[in-house]
């Protein structure tokens, strides 16, 4: 369990927590189960504390013969963001210590609770690493709230150890066997029923390694529903380039280029403790990116599942293929009211928007909204990027019916012509594509993130999913 944190919910301030945090701003000074050194508003002043979320004063107070502590920690303006950012700060704080007991503020709780847990999650193989607080208790009314926040939480945590998963353990057929572990029917294509199928993208892109490819399928159906929404997920357990080889600094991070593969698995783990009353589909796309004697070749011509053919220009634009085959299946064999895909796509996203805010992109206006509002609340945050017509002839190919880079350096727009190449793929559906390349990592031990995979996707999907 990535997240070694267990939550309690209480109603009272407990008396003998070894570390009690309590809420504070500039108009709400906090009345104490117990005296002071100095009256709470003094003690703020001699710290200059403001109140900002983020801000923590720690006060040593006596209790019986010991000597507890009281964290004073800032709420801010009590906004979700302002509790997310006071909620973090909080169990980074407690790193290492066996108990936190915080008194939570009026406000989303949910989010309080999300971001508390999310702070803990630690990646480690061998021996344990910084130990994250052993019990955070949450003193509230609002249990239900709490347990909102916490299932995300998981999801989010399951997420991002799928992608931290180094790829010497991770190949596709391992991550079909964690889909199969959520609790909902999973269907799995081996290699030969790829080939049966016509699935030539991800066959072609799993060709060079010694761990075959695999289309994955979960599927959440609730007792109700009057919609059907499919995910797809970019599944690459390792990105090496294949013969166009990565440089060794691009390439030490593609071990998390199944990070958007891994999103789908974990929200639809989630959807029922949810309640989500939506049909979901999971696809994840999955195949290693590997040069080698039977790896493809820049310059050879694939055939989609479909029928499409695609002039392969460059073998490190591999997301693209596996994707193409998945959604061409979706829009013909699932009958989707909306597809979205979501994919470590392009570098050249980050270029654009860098590490904390996702790319949209869709052909439809409502639901791009929809998933920018979605990602709004639930912190994921969303930019939609357009789908420009004009730079569609970047994937005009003379031998097939697509090239699957651009040959020569006309249009520029890395993660724009990534997307127009999906489109051709999607149908005539409500669709959206997701470029997480920027977002689904981190490089900073910081408020919510560790360093490593950070599951974006998670929450906004979930969000959208719920709240439809
Ligand atoms: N997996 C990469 C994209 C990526 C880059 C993800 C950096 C995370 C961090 C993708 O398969 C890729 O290699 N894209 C190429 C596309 C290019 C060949 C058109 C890229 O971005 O350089
Ligand atoms: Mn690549
Ligand atoms: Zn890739």
């Amino acid at each position: 369990m990535p997240i070694e944190t267990t939550a309690a919910v209480v109603a009272e301030v407990p008396h003998d927590a070894e570390l009690l945090a309590v809420p504070y701003s500039s108009d709400l000074i906090p009345a104490l189960p117990f005296d002071l050194p100095v009256p709470v508003a003094g003690l703020l002043a001699h710290h200059e504390a403001k109140g900002e979320p983020g801000e923590i004063v720690e006060v040593p107070v006596t209790r019986g013969d010991a000597v507890g502590r009281v964290l004073l920690y800032g709420v801010g303006d009590a906004s979700q963001k302002a509790l997310r950012k006071a909620a973090a700060g909080l169990t980074r704080k407690a790193k290492g210590r066996a108990s936190l007991a915080v008194v939570v503020p009026d406000g989303d709780v949910a989010a309080f609770a999300e971001a508390a847990l999310l702070a803990a999650y630690t990646f480690k193989i061998g021996a344990p690493g910084k130990t994250p607080v052993g019990t955070l208790t949450l003193v509230t009314s609002d249990e239900q709230a709490v347990r909102r926040g916490r299932r995300i939480a998981e999801a989010v945590a399951l997420a991002r150890d799928l992608a931290n998963m180094p790829a010497s353990v991770k190949n596709p057929a391992w991550l079909a066997e964690r889909a199969a572990e959520q609790g909902v029917p999973v269907r799995v294509w081996d290699e030969e029923q790829l080939q049966a199928g016509g699935f030539g993208g991800i066959l072609a892109v799993g060709r060079g390694s010694a761990s075959p490819p695999r289309l994955i399928q979960l599927s959440y159906t609730p007792d109700s529903y009057d919609k059907h929404v499919v995910l797809v997920g970019k599944g690459i357990t390792f990105d090496s380039g294949g013969l166009s080889l990565k440089p060794t600094d691009n390439m030490k991070t593609q071990k998390t280029d199944m990070a958007g593969g891994a999103v789908v698995i974990a929200v639809i783990g989630a959807l029922a403790s949810l309640g989500a009353r939506v049909r979901v589909t999971g696809l994840i796309a999955s195949a290693e990116n590997m040069p080698s004697g039977t790896a493809q070749r820049p310059s050879d011509v694939i055939t989609h599942y479909g029928g499409r053919t695609v002039e392969v220009l460059n073998t490190d634009a591999e997301g693209r293929l596996v994707l193409a085959d998945a959604l061409a299946y979706a829009d013909s064999e699932l009958d989707p009211d909306a597809v979205v895909d979501i994919a470590t796509l392009t570098g050249a996203i980050s270029v654009a928007l860098g590490r904390n805010i996702g790319a949209v992109y869709s052909s439809d206006d409502e639901l791009a909204e929809a998933l920018v509002s979605a990602g709004r609340s639930s912190d994921d945050r969303l930019w939609r990027m357009p789908l420009i017509d004009d730079y569609a002839p970047a994937l005009e190919s003379s031998i097939a019916d697509l090239a699957n880079v651009e040959s020569g350096s006309r249009f520029g727009a890395g993660s724009i012509t990534a997307a127009l190449f999906l489109r051709e793929f999607a149908g005539k559906r409500p669709w959206a594509h997701l470029d997480i390349a920027g977002v689904g990592r981190s490089t900073v031990d910081e408020g919510i993130l560790t360093k490593g995979a950070t599951g974006f996707g998670v929450r906004v999907l979930l969000d959208w999913l719920t709240n439809s």
